[in-house]
């Protein structure tokens, strides 16, 4: 009886891997499981763009070019669009914010419940356009680890970085506000920015944003130890937005 129970089992197991390896191709299931880095976050803030339909098509441009290049390329979206693209894509979604808060009281709030089971991979927090305080920020990583949520905590500058490592957050990812939505990248306009956030925080936890655009801003900023990538409007306001995130997969590429 027990063998015939395992049987089924292990049958059911082959046919669901079997299935996800058909899919899927073995490099990219590596990836998803195995590594966090090198990784591309698109946050799709409140673009135009950014919402409803357009966010699904746009979530699915950043799939393709993801299980075509091998590299990891996520998605930060709003929490209105959040099940809608979770259910679409098979790539690391970021909601752009949760709120510290648990189930229960809570009108207006993100619940970071409501968002694992959605089946987020994870959130943004302290965005220089959602900043919290200290405390908040604190809290938000706590509940953000209760629930079993990824993190990437944004910071404005190397020092305010490191000030949030007492918080022991998985990723850090530094952006100058000034940069943010400009024609200048962080890597042409700051690279010590790059540099002194690396030194502080060290390699293997830096994201960088701001202003990034193409492959020569993508291979300056992990040439200066930087893992991921954190951009908006370069992609989100492009007439072609599959051929700038190939081009910025190609300024990984280049960096090595
Ligand atoms: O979250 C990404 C961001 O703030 C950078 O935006 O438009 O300068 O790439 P952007």
């Amino acid at each position: 009886m027990s063998s015939i129970f395992c049987s089924i089992l292990l049958s059911g197991v082959f046919l669901v891997f079997g299935s996800l390896f058909l899919y899927l191709s073995v490099d990219y299931i590596f990836i998803l499981f195995f590594m966090e880095f090198p990784l591309i976050v698109t946050n799709f803030k409140a673009y135009d763009e950014g919402f409803g339909e357009d966010a699904v098509r746009m979530a699915k441009i950043h799939e393709k070019v993801s299980k075509e290049t091998g590299v990891v390329i996520g998605v930060a979206v709003s929490a209105i669009d959040l099940k809608a693209i979770v259910e679409a894509v098979s790539i690391p979604v970021f909601v752009q914010h949760i709120d510290p808060i648990t189930p229960g009281r809570g009108t207006g709030s993100v619940l970071p419940e409501a968002v694992k089971d959605i089946g987020a991979y994870g959130t943004l927090l302290n965005h220089s356009e959602k900043r919290l305080s200290r405390e908040v920020l604190l809290a938000s990583i706590k509940r953000a680890k209760e629930v079993g949520l990824r993190h990437i905590v944004c910071a404005e500058s190397a020092d305010e970085a490191e000030g949030f490592l007492e918080f022991e957050p998985e990723m850090l990812a530094v952006e100058p506000p000034e940069l943010i939505g400009g024609d200048i990248s962080v890597s042409t306009a700051n690279p010590e920015i790059i540099d002194r956030t690396v030194e502080k925080i060290g390699r293997g936890k830096v994201i960088v944003g701001a202003g990034i655009k193409d492959a020569r801003d993508v291979k300056i900023a992990f040439e200066l130890g930087a893992s991921g990538i954190l951009l908006a409007s370069g992609v989100m306001k492009s007439a072609d937005p599959e051929a700038v995130l190939r081009d910025l997969v190609e300024g990984i590429k280049q960096a090595g």
